[in-house]
C-alpha cells in the first residue's frame, strides 16, 4: 500500500507560491477528493449519492493581485498559466488543467461577482485521473480561496453549483453535482447523502476506526477507455428514457414502478440502463438505513450488489475493476465496488481494518496473475470538506 508524501501539501504548496511570486500568501485553502460510496450515475437522474471526502486534497496559496491577469503556478503540472478577464470570459480559451481555474472564475462573473484577481500556487495529493475527482478538488480548492479573498458570501449550499457550472460550462465536461458537493459539503467521519433534485444533505455517519473498519482504496490503473464518450452516452440514454416515461427524470421511476416502467421500453440496452438507476437509488437508500443505525458492516452487499449492476446494466466496467471486486471480496471483503464514472478509476473494498493489507494484496495477486499492471491500495477514511487552512 502506498503511503501519503513526506512533505505536507500545505508546505508544498506555499513555498511553491513563494518560489514562483517572491512573496507569501495571503492563505491557504484546501479541498478534498472523493470516494463515492453508493450512488453512481444517479447524479444527472435527480437522484441520491452518497460520497465520503478523501484524506487526499488540493491545496491553493493565494493572494490578492492588483494587475489584470490572474496567474496560477501547479506543481503537478509543473508550469505556470495566466489569463485575463478576456481569456476567462470564453469558454475554452483556456486549456488543460488550468481551465478549471478558468472555469471557476467565468462561473463567478456568470452569476455576477465581482471576481477578485488572485496569483495562486497549486499542489495535490488527489491521484490525477483515477475518478476520485481531481478536477472538482481543484475547482472547490480554487473557489473557497476565491470566495474568501474577494469577501464574496455565496452560502455553502449554493457553491457546489457553481464549481460544476466552472466544469460544464468551461471545461465542458458534462458531469452531475456529485463530486464538487461532496468536495464542498462532506465532514469528517461522515458519508454525504445527497438528494441531486432538492440538493439537500444529511451528514450520515460514518466513523469507520469506531468500527474496527477501513475503506480501501484499489486504483485498477486500466487505462481509460472513451471515458468521456460513455459518459455522454450513458446520460442521453438515461435522458431519453425519461423522456419515453414522461417523468421529468429517471429518480421519479420508484422500484415498485420498475416492471412496468420496463414493459414501456423496447430497447433492451435502455431498459438495462433504467434497471440500473432505478435499483441503485434504492441501494443508496438502504445503504443510508443501515448507516443509521450504525450496522456499517452490513453494508456490504449492498456495495457488491451496486458492482454487479454496474458491470451487467449500466456496462461501465472493465475487466480490471471486475477482477479487484472479486478478488477483494474473495479475500474476505464485506462488499466492494467500483466508485466514479467508470471505464476504469478505482474500487473501494469494505474490510475489518485488520485485513485492509491481506485484501490489497490478495487484489495485486490476481492482477499479476492476470498480466495487468500492477493496482496501488490506500485506506481512506472520511475527512472534511473544502475549508480555509490559514
Ligand atoms: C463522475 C461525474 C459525477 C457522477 C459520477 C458517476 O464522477 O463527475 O457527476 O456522475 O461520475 O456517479
Amino acid at each position: 500500500m502506498t503511503g501519503l508524501p513526506d512533505e505536507p501539501i500545505t508546505e508544498r504548496a506555499t513555498a511553491g507560491f513563494t518560489r514562483a511570486y517572491g512573496t507569501r500568501p495571503a492563505g491557504l485553502w484546501a479541498a478534498p477528493g472523493r470516494v463515492n460510496l453508493i450512488g453512481e450515475h444517479t447524479d444527472y437522474n435527480d437522484g441520491f449519492v452518497l460520497p465520503f471526502a478523501l484524506p487526499r486534497r488540493t491545496v491553493v496559496a493565494a493572494a490578492p493581485d492588483s494587475g489584470r491577469r490572474w496567474t496560477v503556478w501547479s506543481e503537478q503540472a509543473g508550469e505556470q498559466v495566466s489569463f485575463g478577464r478576456a481569456q476567462a470570459a470564453e469558454p475554452g480559451r483556456v486549456s488543460g488543467w488550468a481551465a478549471y481555474v478558468a472555469g471557476v472564475v467565468w462561473a463567478l462573473y456568470e452569476a455576477g461577482f465581482d471576481v477578485p484577481v488572485a496569483r495562486l500556487a497549486i499542489a495535490s495529493d488527489v491521484p490525477l485521473g483515477a475518478g476520485l475527482s481531481s478536477s472538482a478538488a481543484l475547482e472547490a480548492a480554487v473557489l473557497t480561496a476565491l470566495l474568501d479573498l474577494g469577501e464574496l458570501d455565496v452560502p455553502v449550499a449554493d457553491r457546489p453549483g457553481l464549481a460544476q457550472r466552472a466544469e460544464n460550462g468551461y471545461a465542458g465536461v458534462p458531469c452531475g453535482i456529485m463530486d464538487q458537493s461532496a468536495s464542498i459539503r462532506c465532514r469528517p467521519d461522515h458519508a454525504l447523502f445527497l438528494d441531486c433534485r432538492s440538493l439537500e444533505v444529511e451528514q450520515v455517519p460514518f466513523d469507520l476506526g469506531a468500527a474496527g473498519l477501513a475503506v480501501l482504496v484499489i486504483d485498477s490503473h486500466a487505462p481509460h477507455r472513451h471515458v468521456g464518450g460513455e459518459y455522454a452516452a450513458r446520460r442521453t440514454a438515461c435522458e431519453s428514457a425519461a423522456t419515453a416515461l414522461g417523468v421529468p427524470a429517471l429518480r421519479d421511476v420508484g422500484t415498485d414502478q420498475l416492471d412496468a416502467a420496463l414493459s414501456r421500453l423496447d430497447d433492451p440496452v435502455v431498459r438495462r440502463r433504467v434497471r440500473h438507476v432505478v435499483t441503485e437509488n434504492q441501494r443508496v437508500r438502504q445503504t443510508v438505513e443501515l448507516l443509521r443505525a450504525g450496522r456499517l458492516a452490513e453494508i456490504g452487499p449492498l456495495l457488491t450488489a451496486s458492482h454487479r449492476s454496474m458491470r451487467d446494466d449500466f456496462e461501465i466496467t472493465v475487466p480490471e475493476v471486475d477482477t479487484a471486486v472479486e478478488a477483494a471480496l474473495s479475500a474476505g471483503a464485506y462488499g466492494a465496488r467500483m466508485t466514479g464514472g467508470g471505464f476504469g478509476g478505482c474500487v473501494l473494498a469494505l474490510v475489518d481494518r485488520a485485513a485492509a493489507e491481506p485484501v490489497a494484496s490478495a487484489v495485486s495477486k490476481a492482477y499479476a496473475e492476470r498480466g495487468f499492471r500492477a493496482p496501488t491500495s490506500f485506506t481512506a477514511a472520511p475527512g472534511p470538506g473544502a475549508q480555509r487552512l490559514g
